[in-house]
């Protein structure tokens, strides 16, 4: 089993890192679920030592996740903020970042309630205007930190546009590519230099494990990354790793059908006449659809649209029958959640409007399931506003 150089994606996403176990041949790289490794004799060992700094299946999650985003390394952490705090180590007190102003809830809380006791600042910009970043770029500036589309608003940034105004001041541009994964964009090729990860989410994809990954570009920044990962020690457990991998064997299946269902069903909201308003890059509205079909393959599994009022989403969120109220998203199945009071309720309320987050909000992470059950669980919601 060779992968060649020019493999495609969804070859790359079955065999990168995916070589069968040395000792028995197993074609599922094992769930290596120990804690260290006897050595043959003093100073002499199989290049393990102990498992926080090496683990094969960890190896192999990662060797898989930096082939599907054309990195050259990846790491991986304990969960998706695990990986953001990684990376926040790159900076040192005094550095100023760069931020798209919608970023996750979770991303804000972390930078603006830990991050600043250590001296670094934070400007949150509408990254989706070019002109707002160049702004908003200091002399300290160190990165720029990317979330593209954004949740829930699903609004883009430009990342190749991006990349360029970074660059061109010396500064380095991470892409929290949680929300469109690597079947429907891949930063890298825009220019970016991090990649980050929350693969909680659709990476994957079954709703069954908490993970997160950073794939680097960089040879100061896989060094770094790698140092840090161990010193920190907010590793994946082997377990989650596996479940990852087994994941994103279908990603691209899987994508295909999430792109699918959440265009017809964002069709379907922007033609109901008791939703005011849908945030989907894929239908023509969308403010950066042209943005869209450049940058990206199908527009994702996330819609969000408005209701008109806090009460009338409130009807359609507790009366969905197949769509679960839950947060999270990207899994198979599909859930439904309220931005305001669940995602993005660390984020101060005016902040919120701000951002366009509304109370009368509703955010639904489409799953693979027949589109038409969808659609029936929607309308019977909608008849009873
Ligand atoms: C875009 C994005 N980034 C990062 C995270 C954090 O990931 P985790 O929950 O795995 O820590 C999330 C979680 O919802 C997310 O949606």
């Amino acid at each position: 089993m060779k992968l060649r150089h020019n493999a495609r994606f969804s070859t790359i996403c079955i065999h990168a890192g995916q070589i069968p176990d040395p000792s028995t041949g197993a074609i599922i790289t094992p769930i290596y679920q120990t804690s260290t490794y006897v050595q043959d004799a003093l100073g002499v060992h199989k290049g393990y030592e102990y498992a926080r700094t090496q683990n094969p299946t960890r190896s192999a999650f990662e060797a898989n996740l930096a082939a599907m985003e054309h990195g050259v390394a990846g790491f991986g952490f304990a969960s998706g903020m695990a990986a953001t705090g990684a990376v926040m180590t790159l900076l040192k007190s005094g550095d100023h970042v760069v931020v798209t102003d919608n970023t996750y809830g979770g991303t804000y809380r972390f930078f603006e309630q830990v991050l600043r006791k250590y001296q670094l600042d934070f400007t949150y910009a509408d990254t989706s205007q070019l002109g707002e970043i160049e702004r908003a770029i200091r002399p300290a500036t160190k990165l720029l930190f990317l979330e593209t589309p954004t949740n829930p608003t699903l609004r883009l940034t430009d990342l190749a546009g991006a990349c360029t105004i970074a660059h061109g001041h010396g500064i380095p541009v991470v892409v929290d590519n949680t929300f469109a994964s690597p079947y429907v964009q891949r930063p890298i090729d825009f220019g970016a230099d991090l990649v980050i990860h929350s693969t909680t989410k659709f990476l994957n994809g079954h709703s069954d494990s908490v993970g997160g990954a950073v794939i680097a570009v960089r040879d100061d920044h896989v060094e770094w990354l790698k140092f840090v990962q161990n010193a920190e020690g907010a590793i994946i457990g082997p377990m989650d790793a596996w479940l990852v991998m087994r994941g994103t064997k279908t990603l691209p299946i899987r994508m295909e059908r999430h792109n699918a269902n959440a265009m017809a069903l964002a069709e379907f909201l922007a033609a109901h006449p008791k939703v005011t308003r849908v945030h989907y890059p894929g239908l023509p509205s969308h403010p950066q659809h042209d943005l869209a079909r450049r940058q990206m393959l199908g527009f994702g599994g996330l819609v969000s649209f408005e209701m008109g009022s806090l009460e009338r989403a409130r009807t359609v969120l507790n009366s969905v029958q197949l769509m679960a109220l839950a947060e999270s998203l990207g899994g198979v199945e599909t859930l439904i959640s309220h931005p305001a009071t669940m995602t993005h309720a660390s984020v101060p309320p005016e902040r919120r409007l701000q951002i366009g987050i509304t109370d009368d909000m509703v955010r639904v992470s489409v799953g693979i399931e027949d589109l038409d059950d969808l659609k029936e669980d929607l309308e019977q919601a909608l008849d009873r506003v």
